[in-house]
């Protein structure tokens, strides 16, 4: 995200990430986060486990790859930042909205998502002073409830967070950030293996496996696929341009759908494994999958204190976790400082500031009421993000085309074999899905009972 730092340096120069590594750990350092590690989970314990993981898995290929693919290539080949990206592209039309809906959006998870980061990093200062060392289960859930019910702790811990986010993109110090969480990332991996080991080993039964390995696909409900197509979008970091801005600084040398691939797999596993650690915790120690956004926070604690070094261990998962929602959070932040930057003509560190203080309002808010914070998680997931994913996806065939995608996607990085297939899903299947899929969302709430 040295990219995002420098817009004015990019457009003048058209300097990129060096290395294909380079690219792909910015990438990844937005799409990993608390959706992976919070929200994964929790959406899956509510959907029923293993059929919502398989259809979460087959979004993720058919419908959200083929958009983070676009979005790059997008950003690409205009090497401009979202709203600009649209424009430049379809001068006439009304697709520069595109950008502005992301701007919308892009207010509705800052202020929601600094408060679960909020929660991560009370965890941290909890395990550090030990108050989380020997809870019995009940105690554990007894904790997190009070917590939720103690505005003034969350709010606190919501403004530091947000402090932090707007320090880093305010300075444009993220280059640094970065570098620290290439290094950091890996070690939460090692973490949440270990933790998954020791999960496993407590559920005897193996029923947390079950839950997330043996489908029923009874469970599966119109509101499961909504779910899970939000799921996929919200983490990949898509429908809301922050691919897009991330694409326009990747090199020319790299093959977008090779990065693209690899940001998608390094994204799924680290849920996959989040799930793996969780469910059979959860079966452990008696606490429903399905008892919603204060999973991680119910469960993890439990497995802390029936592990060797647990309360290091705690330690340095919450701090990690902390880590990765810093990464995600400034790049949802980038979006709104980049965008007033231009509009209102006022430098990085006003735009910022200016963009953090309308979040915290938001962010006051979800942390007040916790139905808030459901309404926005909701509203951001399965609404605008899809939305905003339809009219990038339609884009490529209208106002694009096969011939100048594939020479972006390729570039000088070598063939990309598969493209006629992902362009077929571009433009026959993504689009539709989509709509298909929102509107049986959008039905039931105008009290039309389609399903
Ligand atoms: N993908 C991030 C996560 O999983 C959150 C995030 C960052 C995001 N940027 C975004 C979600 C843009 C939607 C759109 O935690």
């Amino acid at each position: 995200m040295r990219a995002f730092s420098n817009i004015k340096k990019l457009e003048m120069s058209h300097e990129g990430f060096g290395s294909k590594i380079g690219a792909i750990a910015a990438a990844a350092g937005s799409a990993v986060g608390l959706g992976n590690i919070w929200r994964f989970p929790y959406v899956t314990g509510e959907n029923g486990g293993a059929a919502f993981l398989l259809v979460y898995i087959a979004f993720t290929l058919i419908i959200a790859l083929p958009v983070l693919m676009s979005e790059f290539a997008i950003g690409r080949t205009t090497g401009k930042p979202v709203t600009d990206a649209f424009r430049s592209l379809a001068p006439k039309g009304k697709w520069y909205l595109i950008g502005f809906s992301g701007v919308v959006c892009a207010f509705v998870i800052l202020s929601f998502y600094n408060v679960v980061a909020g929660w991560t990093l009370y965890y941290t200062y909890l395990s550090i002073t030990g108050a989380l060392n020997n809870l019995s289960p009940a105690e554990v859930t007894q904790t997190f409830n009070n917590t939720l019910s103690d505005p003034a702790t969350c709010i606190i811990w919501m403004l530091v967070m947000m402090g932090m986010t707007g320090y880093v993109v305010a300075r444009g110090v993220s280059e640094g950030i970065e570098k620290y969480s290439k290094i950091l990332m890996p070690i939460l991996l090692v973490l949440i293996i270990l933790i998954c080991v020791r999960s496993l080993s407590l559920d005897t039964e193996n029923k947390g496996i079950k839950f997330l390995l043996s489908p029923d696909f009874s469970k599966l409900t119109p509101r499961a696929l909504v779910e899970a197509l939000g799921q996929a979008f919200f983490s990949l970091s898509l429908g809301m341009g922050t691919m897009t801005t991330y694409g326009a600084y990747i090199s020319k040398k790299q093959n977008l759908a090779k990065c693209a691939t690899s940001v998608a797999i390094i994204d799924f596993m680290v849920a996959f494994l989040a799930g793996l650690m969780i469910f059979p915790c959860a079966f452990a120690f008696g606490v429903n999958p399905g008892s919603g956004p204060g999973l991680v926070f119910e469960t993890l604690p439990n497995v802390f204190n029936q592990m060797p070094m647990g309360q290091v261990m705690a330690i340095g998962f919450f701090t990690l976790l902390v880590v990765a929602a810093v990464t995600s959070s400034i790049s949802i932040l980038e979006v709104l400082a980049s965008y007033f930057m231009t509009k209102l003509n006022i430098g990085r560190k006003r735009a910022t500031v200016f963009s953090i203080l309308l979040s915290i309002g938001f962010g006051i808010g979800c942390s007040v009421f916790p139905t808030m914070l459901d309404f926005f998680d909701n509203l951001s997931a399965n609404i605008l993000l899809p939305l905003g994913a339809f009219f990038i996806i339609l884009f490529v065939p209208l106002k694009v085309g096969p011939e100048r995608m594939r020479n972006e996607m390729e570039a000088h990085g070598g063939k990309f074999t598969l493209f006629p297939c992902y362009y077929f899903l571009a433009k026959y299947i993504v689009p539709w899905a989509i709509l298909f899929i929102f509107i049986s969302k959008i039905l039931p709430w105008l009290g039309i009972n389609a399903f």
